[in-house]
């Protein structure tokens, strides 16, 4: 079984070709990063108008890493939603495009169900946070878009825990930049300006700690940064930068550790999974490996290569839907959506059933 992938939910037009055994033959990434950078977020329109140029040749990209051809590929996993729905169609009209033509199966994947599963890809074994995981486990899926926690009993079983009340954490990175003059995205660039920082120079707030559930809020963070630059200005040496950023990076991580670490504690979960966009933070893989290390847990973080967004893990998430018993692919009729969905009942056909 060789199945291509398809991910354009949002700024990154990816292709990949994974095997049966979820081994990934190729994982390749055209981002969008340069265009929407000026503008310091994404730009829908122009996110898709770059999709359906980068899509044909991304997807030839991919099959050559591989070393197969179109005719080798016995089936196509397309990203669904949620996301931009007109970068979503991209992806999708070329995936059906493709499976009608050469009469294979065509399944809509679910981008944040597929961040969720992404560990369990085979990453080279020489991939130094590649740990073989296993359902049940508690999964942090920290993204630009989405930030919330999943009990995962198996696949296809998820039962949300908790869920921001506002920003996500990828969010409220991007946002913080963007008040300080840094880059887009929001995230790398807090995390390498804040390297060596003091992180204790300044408190911001750890949002609804002392809360009886496991949501999180980063909208006060960012009102918190605002108020301090209105009170000092920007920061008028490198090194008061560094700080600045290293003491954002370190409230929203230690929010992020804090309610994942008591989410697991509470439900028995053994396995902490870090997933999404903000789990590459640097600073939060440190800090979560050490909490986990302290509880007797382990600390699934995904390989580097599957925490952005990529088509691997939406091939990956394709292989276990169609192996699956129940199993069951989708028609010509697939549609794009735009809200999340995992964690609560979805109708369309992929034979996956959520709790
Ligand atoms: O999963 P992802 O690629 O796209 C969505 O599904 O949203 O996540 C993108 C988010 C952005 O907000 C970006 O700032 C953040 O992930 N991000 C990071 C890092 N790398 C990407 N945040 C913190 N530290 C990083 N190293
Ligand atoms: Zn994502």
């Amino acid at each position: 079984m060789l199945i291509l992938g398809i991910e354009t939910s949002c700024d990154e037009t990816a292709a990949a070709i994974v095997d049966g055994t979820l081994e990934v033959l190729s994982n390749v990434i055209a981002t969008q990063i340069p265009v929407h950078a000026r503008y310091g977020g994404v730009v829908p329109e122009l996110a898709s108008r770059n999709h359906a140029e980068a899509i044909l040749p991304v997807i030839e990209e991919a099959l050559s890493v591989a070393n197969v051809t179109m005719e080798d590929i016995s089936g196509i996993a397309v990203t669904q939603g949620p996301g931009l729905i007109g970068s979503l169609l991209v992806g999708l009209q070329t995936a059906k495009a493709i499976a009608f033509t050469r009469n294979i199966p065509l399944i809509g994947v679910d981008h944040v169900e597929a961040h969720i599963t992404a560990p369990m890809l085979k990453a080279p074994q020489s991939h130094p946070d590649f740990i073989p995981v296993e359902a049940p486990y508690m999964a942090l899926v920290a993204s630009g878009g989405h930030t919330a926690l999943y009990d995962v009993e198996e696949i296809g079983a998820y039962r949300v825990i908790g869920h921001t009340v506002d920003d996500a954490a990828g969010e409220a990175f991007d946002k913080v930049a963007k008040l300080l003059g840094l880059p887009y995205p929001g995230g790398v660039a807090i995390q390498n300006t804040g390297e060596g920082g003091n992180a204790s120079r300044w408190h911001f707030p750890r949002a609804m700690m002392k809360k009886g559930n496991f949501n999180f809020s980063f909208s006060g963070l960012k009102t918190s940064v605002r108020n301090h630059l209105e009170e000092n200005g920007q920061p008028d040496s490198p090194e008061e930068l560094t700080d600045l950023c290293a003491s954002v990076q370190e409230a929203i991580v230690d929010a992020l550790v804090a309610k994942t670490l008591k989410a697991a504690i509470e439900t028995g979960r053994k396995t902490i999974v870090l997933a999404g966009g903000v789990a590459a933070n640097k600073r939060l893989r440190e800090k979560m490996t050490n909490a986990c290390i302290g509880k007797g847990f382990t600390c699934v973080r995904t390989p580097m290569p599957y925490c952005t967004d990529n088509a691997a893990m939406i091939a990956g998430l394709g292989v276990q839907l169609l192996n699956r018993e129940d199993s069951d692919f989708n028609d010509l009729a697939l549609d794009a959506y735009a809200n999340l969905r995992v964690g609560s009942p979805r109708n369309h056909r992929t034979g996956v059933r959520m709790v």
